[in-house]
């Protein structure tokens, strides 16, 4: 089961940690939207996007790539953090991997320390997250949908 994983995670590698616990001892190749803007993902059975929220969206980087380079008819999930909880967050890369009918298996978001404008006088909000009791519900979360793939 080959999974290619698209991702944006500047701010505190947030949104990477969850990445690098799902990857572990599955075969995923990790592509670095903001280095990376075209790449051939025809060959895998399974493409994630990955990011932390800014301005309410995934990062641009990873909406362009996802218009840009995801075949027809794929399946597909979304993995991110973000500072405050609130609704819609994904909207913006479900509306980008629609154009391509993608067939969209599931997504995991949580909390991820956030020291954005503001919040750095504070000392940041979301602190300490993910947690991990969050990067384990991010891993069941992978390895649920290894197993809905493999039946
Ligand atoms: C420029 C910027 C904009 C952000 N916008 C939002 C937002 O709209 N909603 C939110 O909950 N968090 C927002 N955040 C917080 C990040 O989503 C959060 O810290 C996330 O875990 C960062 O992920 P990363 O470390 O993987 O990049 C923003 C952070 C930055 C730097």
């Amino acid at each position: 089961m080959k999974t290619a994983i698209v991702y944006y995670s500047k701010h505190h590698g947030n949104t990477k940690k969850l990445m690098d616990a799902i990857s572990e001892g599955h075969d995923v190749t990790a592509i670095d939207a903001s280095q990376v803007s075209k790449a051939d993902l025809s060959g895998y059975d399974l493409v994630g996007f990955a990011s932390g929220i800014y301005y309410s969206k995934f990062h641009k980087s990873v909406l362009q790539f996802a218009e840009q380079n995801l075949p027809e008819n794929k399946d597909v999930f979304f993995l991110y953090t973000y500072g405050a909880e609130k609704k819609g967050y994904t909207k913006s890369i479900a509306e980008a991997v629609n154009k391509h009918h993608a067939n969209i298996l599931g997504e995991y978001g949580c909390l991820g320390y956030d020291t954005f404008g503001p919040f750095k006088l504070i000392g940041g909000i979301a602190k300490g997250h993910p947690d991990e009791g969050e990067i384990q519900q991010a891993v069941t979360f992978f390895n649920g949908l290894m197993q809905h793939k493999r039946k």
